[in-house]
């Protein structure tokens, strides 16, 4: 239950305390009725839905044989092929991790080993429909052998408890597979069998499922039963033997690893039950055994499962909405997403074998490129501890490895995207204040290396190109580049990325007090507009569109290439996928069209380019209403919101509606794309709580909450930041902010910053049917780089202004910069 906050009160007005103490007994629910691990776990969604912590290493829960396994289970019908113990959650490449399954037997044809059909191609079966169960820290299915498993995990163990059927569990046996769910395992993987306990140990090597490298993984299981140990051994191929206990298998030559593992049997158990405890470890078997040992010492399930439920209710605490009115699904629909941004990244402290450190270490960042733009800002207000201790592992990885990284995933450098991310990443974390343990003069120098030196292999880290940027001031098409070596394609999204990652180092400098570099990034943050070109037009069907002007490829010699703004869009028929592989373009996963808006930074700029603010609104119509931008993939979040740069709030509340519910059903095929590490569930929380993020600066977009009221306690400072909303609509027709007030006073700004979340402020929004004068002056937009200047309206935003973290009193000038620069401006807001 949350309390507010007496003293909070208390310094603000009264009125304000009066209402703040109201229907407070009204948010105290259970939340994890509206928390389905499942959503997203069918068509593509690629989230895990099984059983862990927040962040944890453990991650249990069945494998299926589909397409789309990449989390492991799928809710579609699938074949099972094991349960095993790690997992990333909603990623694309191929499936990741999954090592190490266990499957179970009633019993052996003829009660001889050999009668186990062992190999995971021909021992898969189908799970009982209907008999899937997941909740956090809980998953559960039953096989169509009749064999129900469920499961529970610590940090890095997993308890795996598998309920034979009464009748037919005369000698069950289970084994361990020494694979991995894209059957990447490479040389020598070894395990043994103990004759006497039956406790497996051994490990594997194994590929990263986005990445170069490979990683090592040991486990330790052992197994407990109220019936008597049968025997034990290994199986190769489609033959076991009770004779042999160790077995150190090879690759095959055919790039299909030969099936090979280890079994244990038993007699029958009395109360047909057996449970699996299997530690893991990047360190060694030890390791592995003695994390199981100590996190799980007694095999007891529900002790486990219940310690793992209040870590959960713990961090699922800080945000609470009412419910007067509002459909329930949108209420799973919310608190699911906010429980899917805990999975990924994960917590590996004390499990790095690569350096030695005392600083935390996390992994399956899982890419930065999606997590930077809304799960770590997401993190950032209800777990900064965590969103800490992710910065402190970054800037520790760039020591010891030479960079940050854009991705990273089973200890292995993940492929670069785009830009050097992870620079968004800090200056994040920097302007929104995190500094416990954060050292930030390495943090800055990270993120200074990324804009000054190229890596040898910018596809793992750092950024290509760097000679033409530093000369040219983009990123060429068909660069001449010897430093380093990369994919070749995407130099306008890599333009428009580099830019803003710039950006990114110059408020990091700001802070610091380094001037003359802050400014030199700053500069350097607007060479985005060195590949816009003025006089391009864009058709769509043969038809022209209109708009002129658009970003195209330019060559070293300073002419232009080209490339069809529609190219890579949802709506490209070629179908083209412009990744990394093959059908690479100058604009990576998505086109010009929609890359047009990435200048998150410098949208004052932007829009005058465009045409000025009602031609900038046509245009984002246009991307929207012609499905050529997708919800489903992560550059499509910012062009939600982009409308309040041009004076219409109003219309972004209009586009969060357009998209949810709509393309984010809380079913198990209710995600539009991949969830990327919860970056859809990141999306979907903070667009109901109806304040989204210019992630990277200190501006969060207001628009009505789905909520009459949404409480957000920060973990930092107990203080609750409240949005409260009057005449709420639960058919969502009133959803135009007409008048605002924070903390009493009227407030005309379209965003805010975030002492509202650490200072536990109230806002207030009236709504109406229409679409009003709210929020759309120059002076209520938020911040641009460009139009800095406007001493005389310092003063009066000043005032207004809150008390920022260390590093952000730049931001202030940029508001008012922007201010002045509009004034006088004809700002027709409504064509
Ligand atoms: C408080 O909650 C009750 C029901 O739970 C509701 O009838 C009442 O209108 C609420 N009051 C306010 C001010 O929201
Ligand atoms: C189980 O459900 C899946 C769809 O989720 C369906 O394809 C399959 O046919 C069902 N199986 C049975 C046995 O009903
Ligand atoms: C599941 O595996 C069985 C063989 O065990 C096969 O007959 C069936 O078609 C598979 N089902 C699916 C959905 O792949
Ligand atoms: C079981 O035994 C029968 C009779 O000896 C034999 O035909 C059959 O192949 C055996 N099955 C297996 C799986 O070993
Ligand atoms: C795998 O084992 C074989 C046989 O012992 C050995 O020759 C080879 O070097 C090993 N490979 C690796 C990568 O350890
Ligand atoms: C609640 O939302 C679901 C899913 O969008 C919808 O099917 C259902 O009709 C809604 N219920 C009400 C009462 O509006
Ligand atoms: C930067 O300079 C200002 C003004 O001199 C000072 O208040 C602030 O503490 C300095 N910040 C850092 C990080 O040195
Ligand atoms: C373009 O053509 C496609 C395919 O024929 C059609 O679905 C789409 O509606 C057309 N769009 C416009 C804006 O004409
Ligand atoms: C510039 O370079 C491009 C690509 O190499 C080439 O096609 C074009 O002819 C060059 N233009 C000039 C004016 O040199
Ligand atoms: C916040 O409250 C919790 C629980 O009441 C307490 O343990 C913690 O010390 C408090 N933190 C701060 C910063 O006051
Ligand atoms: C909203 O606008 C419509 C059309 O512009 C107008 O007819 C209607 O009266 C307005 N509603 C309110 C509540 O102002």
């Amino acid at each position: 239950m949350l309390r507010r906050q007496l003293l909070l009160s208390l310094v603000l007005c009264f009125s304000r305390s009066l209402v703040a103490a109201d229907n407070s007994s009204s948010l105290s629910y259970d939340v994890f009725q509206y928390v389905d691990p499942l959503i997203g776990s069918a068509n593509g969604g690629n989230v895990f839905a099984g059983a862990s912590l927040p962040y944890g290493m453990a991650k249990a829960v069945a494998d299926t044989d589909s397409d789309s396994n990449q989390g492991g289970f799928t809710l579609d019908g699938s074949n099972i092929t094991g349960f095993s113990t790690m997992h990333d959650s909603g990623t694309g490449g191929n499936p990741s991790l999954g090592n190490f399954a266990l499957f179970p037997y009633t019993s052996c044809a003829n009660d001889t080993v050999d009668g186990c059909v062992y190999p995971k191609k021909a021992r898969k079966i189908p799970y009982v429909n209907g008999s899937v169960q997941a909740s956090p820290g809980y998953f559960g299915l039953t096989l169509q052998s009749g064999i129900q498993v469920d499961m529970t995990t610590a940090q890095h163990t997993s308890l795996f408890r598998f309920q034979f059927p009464a009748t037919r569990a005369s000698s069950p046996l289970i084994l361990m597979d020494l694979t991995d769910l894209s059957d990447s395992r490479q040389d020598n993987a070894t395990i043994t069998v103990d004759e006497s306990t039956g406790r497996m140990t051994g490990s594997g090597r194994f590929l990263p499922s986005f990445g170069s490298g490979d990683y090592v993984l040991y486990f330790c299981a052992d197994f407990k039963s109220t019936a008597k140990l049968r025997d034990n051994g290994i199986f190769v191929d489609s033959r076991a033997s009770a004779d042999v206990k160790h077995l150190k298998i090879s690759r095959s030559i055919n790039g299909y690893p030969l099936p090979g593992g280890a079994f244990v049997r038993f007699e029958a158990p009395p109360d047909d039950t057996i449970l699996a405890r299997v530690g893991v470890s990047f360190i060694s078997s030890d390791q592995a055994c003695s994390n199981a040992e100590s996190e799980i010492p007694d095999f007891d399930f529900d002790a486990t499962h219940s310690a793992a439920v209040s870590i959960w209710r713990e961090k699922l605490s800080p945000i609470r909405v009412s419910r007067e009115g509002v459909n329930s699904s949108l209420l799973t629909s919310f608190y699911s997403s906010i429980y899917r941004t805990m999975i990924n990244p994960q917590d590996y402290t004390g499990e790095n074998p690569l350096w030695q450190s005392s600083e935390p270490y996390f992994d399956s960042l899982y890419c930065i490129w999606d997590l930077f733009r809304s799960t770590l800002p997401f993190l950032t207000l209800v777990d900064p501890s965590t969103v800490t201790r992710i910065v402190r592992s970054l800037i520790d990885t760039q020591q010891h490895l030479g960079w940050l990284p854009d991705c990273r995933m089973s200890l292995c450098k993940g492929y670069t995207q785009g830009g050097s991310n992870a620079d968004n990443v800090l200056a994040d974390a920097f302007v929104k204040g995190l500094t416990d343990g954060i050292d930030w003069e390495a943090g800055y120098a990270a993120v200074q290396k990324d804009a000054e030196e190229e890596p040898y292999d910018w596809s793992n880290e750092g950024r290509g190109g760097l000679l033409s940027w530093k000369s040219l001031h983009y990123i060429p098409v068909q660069d001449f580049d010897y430093l380093g070596f990369g994919t070749m394609t995407r130099s306008i999204s890599r333009t428009l990325e580099y830019s803003y990652n710039d950006f990114a180092i110059s408020q990091i400098a700001r802070g610091l007090n380094k001037t003359a570099d802050a400014e030199k990034y700053e500069e350097s943050s607007r060479y985005w507009q060195n590949l816009f070109k003025k006089d391009q037009t864009s058709y769509l069907n043969g038809t022209n569109t209109g708009f002129v002007g658009f970003f195209q490829p330019r060559y070293l010699n300073q002419t232009w290439g080209f490339q069809d703004p529609l190219t890579c869009s949802n709506i490209d028929t070629s179908g083209r996928a412009c990744s990394l592989q093959n059908d690479g373009a100058e604009t990576f996963e998505s086109s010009i069209w929609e890359y047009q808006f990435f200048v998150p930074h410098d949208m004052a700029t932007l829009v005058t380019l465009l045409g000025g603010p009602s031609q900038f609104v046509r245009r984002l119509d246009y991307l929207h209403d012609q499905g050529i931008t997708y919800i489903g993939n992560e550059p499509a979040f910012l062009t939600v919101y982009q409308y309040h740069y041009a004076g219409r709030p109003g219309k972004s509340a209009q586009r969060v509606h357009f998209y949810i519910p709509s393309y984010f059903q809380p079913t198990p095929d209710g995600l539009p794309g991949n969830d990327d590490s919860g970056t859809m569930g990141a999306f979907v929380a903070m667009s109901m709580m109806g304040l989204f993020p210019n992630p990277g600066q200190n501006v969060y977009f207001i628009t009505p909450p789905f909520f009459p009221h949404v409480e957000i306690r920060s973990p930092l400072t107990n203080r609750t930041a409240t949005v409260r909303v009057k005449n709420f609509d639960p058919t969502y027709r009133s959803i135009y902010i007409q008048s605002a007030t924070l903390d009493g006073r009227p407030y005309a700004k379209n965003w805010i910053d975030h002492s509202f979340f650490t200072e536990g402020k109230e806002l207030v929004l009236t709504l109406g049917r229409n679409e009003s004068s709210w929020g759309t002056r120059p002076e209520d937009l938020p911040p641009s780089l460009s139009t800095r200047g406007g001493a005389n309206l310092e003063a009066r935003w000043s005032e207004d202004m809150p008390s920022y973290a260390v590093g952000t009193h730049h931001v202030r000038d940029h508001l008012s910069y922007h201010a002045r620069a509009l004034r006088g401006k004809h700002f027709d807001i409504y064509t």
